[in-house]
């Protein structure tokens, strides 16, 4: 009894995420759950028209994932055992990974010194003559160079894929990203700047890659399966294909609808905190803050800052184990895919392989940025790196 009276200095910890789920949300999911239709049905259908109208793409077509979005989209474009297909080594695994479903090969790709997206130039030098597809990855919301990579794809005749899952509402040189190629794949999993706790969307202009993704989301069965069990469809389905289950429900998608209307008013949100980032940051010496080029609209996904090591006289990792005592929590994106087992093991990779990706990845940590943040909890954040920085200089 005398213990649990003694007061304790109890830090109250800072999440690195929070979900802007709001009372909205659980209406509309709530609403979906006593509709009847709990797994695909008509507010999927909605969901998919609105994303589509948001982004401004022809089709747009919902699934499980950001994974099973990218898993779809090598799909159709008819991806081969023995292919080869562009990933940045800075990603997450199932950027990579998918291009495995196939037995087709993840060639990995240094990425840029200035904003961290896949390399141009390196990419053109892993080009072989089985290179099917490259798939650019939208880095913490940043778009890549898309006028470059679309003339090296045509040049070189690579089907482009975008792998957006970092940028929504991004734009490149005025036109919203889910426009610029053949297909691209968005996430809207838990910690994304648009979620449905787990889902993702494939956006496309193309009749004939929509019509595949929709018949090969929902096990190979022929358009609008899901409409089997509704009085205007009819029971008998057709299998033309050996599809997958990768389909979203319409909870999750009554939930992604309210989260599109907010779409914006949490980009505006991130947009201050990260300003705010950069203006307190760039005063000290001990940070590098990230650049953002003039042609594009950044999503604010993620807020990565790279430690100077010349200014601390401890390791990225003690900066990380600072801010956890301090209660802030941050986190490290990516580990380079190069420097893991399975990549190393199946890909024969090795640490040295990517010098840029590697001095980044010493060095970065991702600060919270989500809409739920106060200006204390800002504040908090800026004032422990400066805290940080004056008690561990070399
Ligand atoms: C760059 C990138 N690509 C793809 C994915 C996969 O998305 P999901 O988790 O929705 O499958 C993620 C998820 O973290 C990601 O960060």
């Amino acid at each position: 009894m005398e213990r649990l009276m003694t007061p304790t200095t109890t830090i109250k910890p800072l999440p690195f995420h929070v979900p802007m789920i709001e009372q909205e949300e659980i209406s509309a999911v709530v609403e979906a759950l006593q509709s009847g239709w709990i797994s695909t049905g008509p507010k999927t259908k909605c969901f998919e028209e609105g994303f589509a109208r948001f982004i401004g793409a022809r089709h747009a077509l919902a699934v499980s994932s950001g994974t099973a979005a990218l898993h779809l989209s090598l799909d159709a474009i008819g991806l081969k055992e023995g292919n080869e297909v562009l990933v940045p080594t800075l990603t997450f695994t199932a950027t990579a990974e998918v291009v495995t479903y196939f037995k087709a090969k993840p060639v990995l790709v240094d990425v840029d010194p200035l904003h961290f997206n896949l390399s141009l130039e390196d990419a053109e030098q892993k080009i072989t003559p089985r290179t099917r597809a490259i798939i650019p990855v939208h880095f913490a919301g940043h778009p890549c160079s898309m006028d470059s990579i679309r003339e090296l794809a045509r040049a070189r005749d690579l089907t482009v894929i975008e792998d957006a899952a970092h940028a929504i509402p991004a734009k490149y040189r005025g036109q919203n990203i889910g426009t610029l190629s053949p297909l691209t794949a968005f996430s809207f999993h838990a910690v994304k700047t648009l979620t449905t706790g787990e889902g993702g969307m494939v956006t496309t202009d193309d009749d004939s890659l929509a019509d595949r993704v929709r018949i090969m989301r929902l096990h190979g069965m022929s358009r609008d399966g899901w409409k089997r069990y509704t009085a205007e469809g009819s029971w008998r389905y057709e299998i033309s294909e050996a599809g997958y289950k990768y389909n979203l429900t319409d909870p999750q998608a009554a939930m992604g609808l309210v989260q599109l209307s907010k779409c914006e008013g949490m980009w505006r949100r991130r947009v201050e905190i990260a300003h705010k980032y950069d203006r307190a940051l760039t005063q000290l010496d001990a940070y590098r803050t990230p650049e953002v080029a003039l042609d594009v609209q950044h999503a604010r996904h993620l807020y990565v800052v790279l430690i100077e090591p010349s200014v601390f006289r401890i390791h990225r990792d003690q900066v990380i184990e600072e801010l956890r005592q301090r209660g802030i929590g941050v986190a490290v994106h990516f580990i380079p895919l190069h420097l893991q087992p399975y990549y190393q093991r199946e890909w024969r990779y090795r640490a040295g392989d990517f010098p840029v990706a590697e001095e980044y990845f010493d060095r970065c940590i991702s600060l919270p940025i989500y809409p739920r943040m106060t200006e204390e909890d800002t504040d908090r954040v800026i004032e422990g790196l400066e805290d940080i920085a004056a008690k561990f200089r070399r």
